[in-house]
């Protein structure tokens, strides 16, 4: 069992004091009476038989909350009146996921004639009832019956608490799978759950955990229903199931067994606007929902994946640590885990992380197929990019060294890949969010477009024979690509965080971009040096174009980024992002450009009415143009 802060509430005479002391005394943590610890004024004010107001109890309850802060990792029990739900929220706040409930409960006339005949300590009747009146019974503690001497209830409250897993994890794909070892590794106690289909998924969960050391206080499961109810309250469940129809089928049947209060957790790549919808409708039935974007792929879940959790902030807080343990740290040891904003804008960050993803490895794809233009060698190129690692080091770039040098036997496998790029969709969902937003990011849509074009195997031989590419000697320099790579991921850095801002404010996210890069610098796919270097500009800048030290960069790289261009359109090459890059820094910069003949066109077939130069915000006019 972890340890943590339990807390053993009633009303006077449940018992909490006697069971509180046993209960500490057996699970060999500290004992503290509540009682111990009132503020001189409310010990007067009782010892003159006058009842404490709720203002008296706040500083009381501020000081237990500090104890048990710092018992957290001992662990500790508390045993505390602590009969309303406010001042169990003040007890808990910030530590729910360190703190265990345990609720004595037992009847009006029970505990008087317990209290009748407890010497010393009479209490009257109506001083009980008021308790009684006061008590708003908790949902979720773990509830138990006072009948019983203190020994058999300190069993029974150590069975439930040692039975309950902390949290659960559904479907034990490779990235459920991943997520689960890393929750145990962490030292969580977890409940695993994969469906059963017979013949197909068969004791999945069990023979998962029978394979990993660390699983072996897990719990596994193939009917839900067990597996919810071995999970303690509120319930932390983390979906781990394709987006999509999948995810709705889960929520549907856990939606069946889940008590209100449960918060359930979507780590898969879901659509943002299916999050919003998922949390509404738990709300409706007082479940919580998270959205929550992870990204770092198997290994990123296992050892600390990039986390970018959405939702409501409270069932959140509930969550936390759970998700920061098993994040990954970034340079100052902080998790890369930030709570992103209200509805769906994590799946929409994770959404457009995946977008600047496809860019950066079209970009590299593209250098590739340059340098192989130029007839350097797998391992020449390798040779290149591991030069530049130097200055302008990532994930992605350093995974494509790997590639380039891995062999089998006498092969390089890069070379016996089918030139085909698969997706999963978050490429095309970021494509139409941009749309969506009125943000022009360009570049991830090219990166789309140009999977998409690979796809086209066979049109694209027949097309070759119909259009062939003529030779073309014109060389590009190893430091001109450089240079016009570095320009690009600039450009596409700049386009993603623009559409999380633009999209952000459209919806009152109120997203920290410096935040969103700072847990984009480890964990994920597309950590990088420059990302490390973004926290710090985001912090002023929301637009990184702009930035001080960023555009002298875009300047100096940019005639590079223009030669490489040119002689990219002369040799044929399909280099759609690194066009693409060039083309919006253009656009961008062109301060008067040819949209007025748009507008007039517009107008002259449709009467759509122009703006004029001389009263841009004014009213807006149309033409006979015949
Ligand atoms: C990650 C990845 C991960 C995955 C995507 C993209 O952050 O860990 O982005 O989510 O690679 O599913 O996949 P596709 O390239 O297949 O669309």
């Amino acid at each position: 069992m972890n340890k943590k802060v339990i807390f053993v509430l009633g009303v006077s005479g449940s018992g909490k004091t006697s069971v509180g002391r046993l209960l500490a005394s057996k699970l060999s943590i500290p004992f503290i009476d509540a009682d111990d610890h009132h503020p001189a004024s409310n010990i007067k004010k009782m010892s003159q038989g006058h009842p404490l107001t709720d203002t008296d109890r706040y500083p009381w309850l501020d000081r237990l909350h500090e104890i048990a802060e710092e018992h957290i990792e001992s662990g500790c029990v508390i045993a505390c009146s602590a009969l309303k739900q406010e001042y169990r929220n003040r007890l808990e706040k910030n530590i729910e996921s360190s703190v265990s409930w345990v609720y004595l409960k037992g009847g009006f006339q029970q505990i008087y004639k317990r209290l009748e005949n407890r010497e010393g300590h009479f209490m009257s009747a109506g001083m009980l009832q008021s308790q009684f009146d006061t008590l708003e019974e908790p949902e979720d503690a773990i509830n138990i019956d006072i009948a019983d001497s203190p020994e058999i209830i300190t069993k029974n409250i150590i069975a439930e608490l040692k039975m309950k897993a902390e949290i659960g994890v559904i479907g034990m794909g490779v990235m459920g799978k991943s997520l689960s070892r890393n929750l145990a590794n962490n030292g969580f106690r977890i409940s695993l759950y994969n469906r059963h289909v017979d013949q197909k998924e068969e004791n999945i969960a069990a023979d998962f955990k029978a394979k990993h050391a660390e699983l072996e206080d897990a719990l596994a499961f193939d009917n839900l229903s067990s597996f919810v109810q071995s999970i303690e309250q509120p319930r932390k469940i983390i979906l781990m199931v394709n987006a999509g129809a999948a995810v709705d089928a889960v929520i549907s049947d856990l939606t069946e067994v889940l008590d209100s209060g449960d918060i359930v957790v979507d780590g898969g790549n879901s659509h943002f606007m299916d999050t919003k919808r998922r949390i509404d409708s738990m709300m409706e039935k007082e479940l919580h929902f998270i959205g929550s974007g992870i990204s770092g792929g198997e290994e990123g879940a296992l050892k600390g994946p990039s986390i970018m959790p959405s939702g409501n902030q409270e069932a959140y807080a509930k969550i936390q640590n759970y998700l920061e343990a098993i994040a990954a740290k970034d340079g100052d040891n902080k998790p890369c885990c930030t709570y992103v904003g209200r509805e769906g804008s994590g799946h929409f960050v994770k959404m457009i992380h995946n977008g600047i993803e496809y860019a950066e490895m079209q970009l590299l794809a593209e250098c590739y197929s340059i340098l192989k233009n130029q007839k350097l060698s797998n391992e020449e190129i390798a040779d290149v990019f591991e030069n530049w690692m130097k200055d302008l080091g990532s994930y992605l770039l350093g995974i494509t060294v790997d590639i380039l040098r891995k062999k089998d036997g006498d092969d390089y496998i890069l070379d016996l890949i089918l030139d085909k790029a698969g997706n999963k969709g978050t490429g095309k969902w970021a494509t139409s969010s941009i749309a969506d937003s009125g943000e022009p990011a360009t570049m991830i849509p090219a990166a789309l477009f140009a999977r998409y074009i690979s796809f086209f195997k066979e049109k694209r031989g027949a097309a070759a024979k119909v259009f062939p590419t003529p030779d073309n000697d014109t060389q590009i320099s190893v430091s001109q690509l450089k240079d016009a790579y570095q320009f690009s991921i600039i450009i596409n850095h700049h386009q993603g965080f623009a559409t999380i801002n633009r999209v952000s404010e459209q919806n009152n996210w109120n997203v920290d971009l410096s935040g969103v890069a700072r847990i984009w610098t480890a964990g994920c796919i597309i950590k990088s040096d420059f990302m490390k270097e973004l926290v710090g500009y985001l912090k002023t800048d929301s637009s990184i174009l702009f930035n001080d030290n960023i555009s002298p960069t875009i300047k100096k790289t940019y005639s590079a980024a223009q030669e490489v261009a040119i002689a990219c359109l002369k040799k044929e090459l399909h280099v759609p992002c690194l066009l693409e890059a060039v083309n919006f820094y253009h656009g961008i910069k062109t301060a008067d450009c040819s949209a007025n003949l748009i507008q007039a066109q517009r107008d002259y077939f449709g009467a759509h009415t122009y703006k004029r130069k001389d009263n841009p915000e004014g009213e807006s006019h149309h033409t006979e143009w015949v």
